[in-house]
């Protein structure tokens, strides 16, 4: 491990308390002056260290940079399997993770970063991720699923987004089918997974589930301004929060992706589900179709019902509420 990262190790196991530089280099092996550099380099990058008088150094409880070493206090049983790479400026978090995947990563490999310069969401759309003030990851899976069930990833994904929102604010978010979440009728988060199968058999080869939340951010470029919104209006500055939520959402997920097939998350789902019942259009390439959302099936299609009655299942597809007209 680089010298730098070592001090992260040592300042994240003492969060808000003070270490002293000579403790640091003793435990590291390095001269006080090769700590008092590192720590200096470490501030320039923006991590809130403060230095005591005749104490040593400080990692304050505000810093929030995502590290591994920030995230891994915060795992819980299965979830500690999970192997994570967390980096500072990344493409896209789905774009690398399905290389890793190819190459045979395992299942429970994690990518996570701060800031994505070409962040990709559905309908191959870009999902914007400026440093910061957002979480970026994706998980590599190989679940034992056929394509046709591949739906139960990325909704059984959203509920565990949700539940880690919910705890974390406090306040209630809704989920428009497929992955889209909202809170306050803002679009918070939006979850792209991209499959690869297994032509011999139908089954999945991997799944990558990619996550991005606005945890704080606020200028959103024009094109999504009315849309977008963050999970907070001003970040709690006495935790970790972003760190926390990365686990808090890995944690849900580890218990989640264990049993995707016992639809018990379904409900969890259906109950945030604010499409139901709602006029909507059904996009098809450059079709848009009035029906009316009826229901989310046991597979999490979505159930729709056309003017004359027909009715269908959709199993993705871009669907919109129709605005009301008088
Ligand atoms: C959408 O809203 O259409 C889906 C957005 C998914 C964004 C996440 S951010 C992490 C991962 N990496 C990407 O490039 N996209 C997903």
């Amino acid at each position: 491990m680089e010298l730098k990262q070592e001090i992260i190790r040592i300042l994240e196991e003492n969060r808000g308390k003070s270490i002293s530089g000579t403790q640091m280099a003793k435990e590291l092996y390095v001269t006080r002056s090769a700590i008092w550099k590192n720590i200096k380099q470490l501030q320039n990058e923006g991590y809130h260290i403060e230095a005591v008088p005749n104490r040593g150094y400080l990692l304050s409880e505000s810093n929030d940079i995502l590290t591994v070493e920030s995230i891994s206090p915060y795992l819980k049983g299965k979830a500690k399997d999970f192997i994570l790479d967390v980096r500072k400026t990344v493409t896209s978090t789905n774009t690398l993770a399905k290389e890793m995947a190819t190459k045979g990563a395992p299942a429970g490999s994690v990518l996570i970063a701060s800031k994505q310069t070409e962040g990709r969401g559905r309908m191959g759309r870009s999902f914007y991720s400026p440093d910061s003030t957002g979480l970026y990851f994706s998980i590599i899976l190989r679940p034992n699923l056929s394509l046709d069930d591949s739906l139960l990833i990325t909704t059984s994904a959203a509920v565990a987004v949700a539940k880690a929102i919910e705890k974390l604010t406090g306040n209630h978010v809704g989920i428009k089918w497929v992955n889209d979440i909202f809170m306050r009728d803002k679009k918070v988060c939006g979850i792209l997974t991209e499959a690869s199968l297994n032509l011999e058999n139908g089954g999945l080869e991997y799944a990558v589930v990619g996550i991005g939340i606005n945890v704080s951010t606020k200028d959103f470029p024009d094109d999504i301004q009315e849309v977008g919104g963050s999970i907070f209006s001003k970040k709690p500055d006495d935790k970790p929060i972003t760190s926390i939520l990365a686990a808090q959402i890995l944690n849900n997920l580890a218990q989640a992706m264990d049993k995707l097939t016992d639809l018990d998350y379904l409900k969890e789902y259906k109950k945030r589900s604010f499409l139901i019942g709602q006029d909507i259009l059904v996009l098809r390439g450059n079709e848009s179709l009035h029906a009316r959302a009826i229901d989310i099936d046991e597979r999490a299609r979505l159930i729709v019902e056309y003017p004359n009655g027909d009715r269908d299942a959709l199993i993705s597809g871009e669907v919109s509420i129709r605005a009301k007209t008088n």
